[in-house]
């Protein structure tokens, strides 16, 4: 039996204008993650491959499954890539920790640990670029117009400044700082928060640009500020993003009790992260309080909570 393992991720700043160009600043978080396993199937014909998610209750075999299911999608783009043909059959084993439709990067962690098992099943090692790419591909599934953010950042397990269709830019933190990630439990496709973006972009185009651009300035300050180990800008800079979701639209009821109840609990600033109207919020908390702060939002009823530091 193989294994192999893709984290989740968050994104600190610029969801939803990265879809317009805008940069994000983007981190894995590897409390939670997807693995799969690969176990040869004895005594079988040749060359088939059987998919399994049993926490979605999902089984099928790749030769009938419907070919633009993701675990399907995944599993063609990487055997096209690596060229395998003449194999043995084997069963693949999908299993995660990730919430799903809950902003922390489920999907793209999902292709990502399918193309690594594929590609360590086959000796053929994939680069960091071309799991993104095949990831990518897969995105595309979710939503027609994937920034990549995503499947770059779980890809290269690094902290990113992200922009589209340049090369993603690792980049140095200055001091860690600790995070901590609640979730709503009400799951939201990224799809719908971005269609909805989009569909408000269209009646309103000069209005959303200008959030957009803002939202990038925001960004941009961020980087600066974490390269520098200037952590006490953070906070603020958060509440700020924040802001400019809700004029998007794409916040809750729901993920801003959760920023209130951490903001009142002594969190620095919070947001929420990823495509919003439900899913994950993101706190930035200090070391002494952030044990209080995570009790807070289990009170409040937070569905989960990682507490998490960047840049360790
Ligand atoms: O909800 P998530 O984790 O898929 O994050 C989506 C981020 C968006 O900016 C809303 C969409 C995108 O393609 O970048």
């Amino acid at each position: 039996m193989i294994s192999a393992h893709a984290p989740g991720k968050v994104i600190l700043f610029g969801e939803h204008a990265v879809v317009y160009g805008r940069p994000a600043l983007a981190v894995p978080v590897h409390q939670v993650n997807v693995t799969v396993r690969i176990y040869p199937i004895q005594g079988h014909v040749a060359g088939q491959i059987l998919l399994q998610a049993p926490q979605i209750g999902y089984s099928d075999w790749l030769h009938s499954a419907d070919s633009e299911h993701p675990l399907a999608k995944a599993t063609y783009l990487t055997l096209q890539k690596i060229s395998a043909s003449a194999f043995d059959s084997i069963r693949m084993e999908i299993s995660s920790t990730i919430p799903i439709a809950s902003g922390l990067g489920s999907s793209a962690a999902v292709s990502i640990a399918i193309i690594r098992a594929l590609s360590k099943h086959f000796a053929a090692p994939l680069a960091p670029e071309d799991q993104s790419r095949i990831a990518y591909e897969v995105e595309k599934l979710q939503h027609g117009s994937p920034s990549g953010v995503d499947n770059t950042v779980i890809a290269y397990e690094k902290p990113v400044f992200f922009t589209a269709g340049e090369e993603p830019k690792p980049f140095s933190i200055g001091a860690p700082f600790h995070l901590v990630i609640a979730d709503t439990g009400i799951s939201s496709a990224t799809g719908e928060a971005v269609a909805k973006v989009r569909s408000n972009w269209q009646k309103e185009r000069e209005y959303h640009e200008a959030l957009f651009d803002q939202i990038g300035e925001i960004a941009r300050l961020a980087q600066r500020a974490i390269r520098d180990g200037q952590i006490h800008v953070l906070g603020p800079l958060m509440n700020h993003n924040q802001v400019l979701l809700e004029a998007l639209g794409v916040s809750s009821p729901e993920l801003e009790r959760l920023i209130d109840v951490c903001r009142k609990a002594g969190a620095l600033g919070a947001k929420l992260s990823g495509g919003g109207l439900g899913g994950n919020i993101i706190a930035l908390v200090e070391a002494h309080t952030s044990q209080e702060i995570v009790h807070a939002l289990r009170t409040a009823g937070a569905s989960l909570t990682i507490l998490t530091k960047v840049g360790e």
